[in-house]
């Protein structure tokens, strides 16, 4: 079939910091909207994205709400990557069995159901796929006539240069979609030298004059000695006897050979997790640097340009805050990937005449955004 000029359309639900939502522009997907809690998350989004963000939390959004921020006409993608950390519901003070397992997975089945866009899509840890929450998800959005696939994907495989595991899910009420196969082959992965060697050398407790993000956490003395001791891609057992800890022993007697220790420049590197930042917390020392990854580094590692906007220049940089930000992440790379499939996929199907399923239904009243900005969209 030959290809049609369709505007395709997308809301991120759980924006974060954007890199679901910059991966699927980059694949040439219209970005209408983000929806956070965290107010940190506004200044990169609307930085990166250049959409509007709004600042909500997700359980009060409704499908009124929801369906405005789509440009009318175009082919509604809604992305909801509920996250896996179950702190949101003791913000109201529960913490039943249910809410401790991603329940706000329920809350993105509402919205589609609510508003029946053409194609959704999420991304989360792999384990979610075992769970009776993600299963119940999954029927749902088959039961309202979703064409569903999900699968485990292997970062590095997408260009990413990290080893990092996630599930992708795709839906569509359009025709059968696929989540896309990573292109690149083992022996072309991204290494940790190709991401991160060109930039300035850092010492343990600095900053980088020409980019505040390239900043590394202070080292205790000991930390010092111990990276100075660490061999790229060895473990504590390199160290002198009286650097080793009783912590770098479980009771069992089994080690942690990936902590305290140093990345290697000839693999992708290890996950990069919320706290990468933290010379203790992982396999997060510089190969040849003695100091823990920098936080641009852990954003580069993660596949975000060189020049994405964390912070407001007004405003700190902050190891915990922004490593929660960056590790929380989809790396970008991983998202365009899905965002070339739906594209392919909306390409690739009359969508028009299938489109018979729009519909707003909530039964929650719900107000209107205060200072809505028209939704953009791309034309693929
Ligand atoms: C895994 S992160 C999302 C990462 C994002 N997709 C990205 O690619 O950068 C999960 C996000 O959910 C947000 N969040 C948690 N509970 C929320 C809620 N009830 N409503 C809206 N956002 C929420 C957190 O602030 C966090 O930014």
């Amino acid at each position: 079939m030959a290809p049609r000029t369709v505007q395709i359309s997308a809301v991120d639900l759980f924006c974060g910091v954007g890199g679901l939502s910059y991966g699927l522009k980059e694949a040439g997907i219209g970005i209408a909207a983000g929806v956070d809690i965290d107010p940190a998350c506004e200044y990169p989004y609307q930085a990166n994205v250049r959409a509007p963000f709004h600042k909500k939390d997700v359980r009060d959004l409704g499908a009124e709400e929801l369906s405005a921020m789509w440009p009318k006409g175009a082919i509604r993608v809604l992305a909801g990557c509920a996250p896996c950390q179950p702190f949101s519901s003791y913000r109201r003070g529960t913490d039943t069995s249910r809410e401790a397992q991603w329940p706000l997975i329920d809350e993105v089945s509402r919205l589609v159901e609510g508003t029946m866009p053409e194609v959704v899509t999420m991304e989360n840890v792999p384990r979610i796929g075992s769970t009776p929450i993600f299963k119940a998800f999954v029927a749902k959005l088959e039961e309202l006539g979703y064409r569903v696939q999900y699968e485990s994907c292997h970062c590095p495989a997408y260009g990413v240069p990290q080893h990092r595991r996630r599930m992708v899910l795709v839906a569509s009420l359009l025709g059968e979609i696929r989540v896309p196969k990573g292109k690149v082959g083992t022996d072309d992965y991204l290494t940790v030298e190709q991401a991160i060697r060109q930039l300035p050398p850092l010492a343990h407790g600095e900053t980088d004059q020409g980019d505040r993000l390239h900043k590394s956490r202070t080292l205790t003395d000991v930390n010092l000695e111990r990276i100075r001791s660490s061999k790229p891609g060895g473990t504590w057992e390199d160290w002198r006897e009286e650097l080793r800890a009783p912590c770098h022993r479980k009771s069992s007697g089994s080690t942690f050979r990936n902590v305290y220790a140093r990345m290697t420049w000839d693999e992708p590197s290890p996950t990069i997790t919320t706290l990468s930042y933290n010379y203790g917390a992982g396999r997060f020392g510089h190969p040849e640097q003695d100091r823990a990854i920098s936080l641009r580094e852990a954003a580069i590692l993660q596949s975000f340009p060189r020049d994405y906007e964390f912070v407001a220049p007004e405003k700190p940089v902050h190891f915990a805050s922004l490593g929660r930000l960056i590790g929380n992440a989809v790396p970008p790379k991983l998202a365009q990937a899905v965002g070339e499939a739906i594209v392919q996929h909306v390409r690739s199907v009359d969508a028009p005449v299938k489109r018979t399923h729009r519909r707003v239904v909530d039964p929650r009243t719900s107000a209107k955004f205060p200072g809505r900005v028209p939704s953009p969209s791309a034309t693929v």
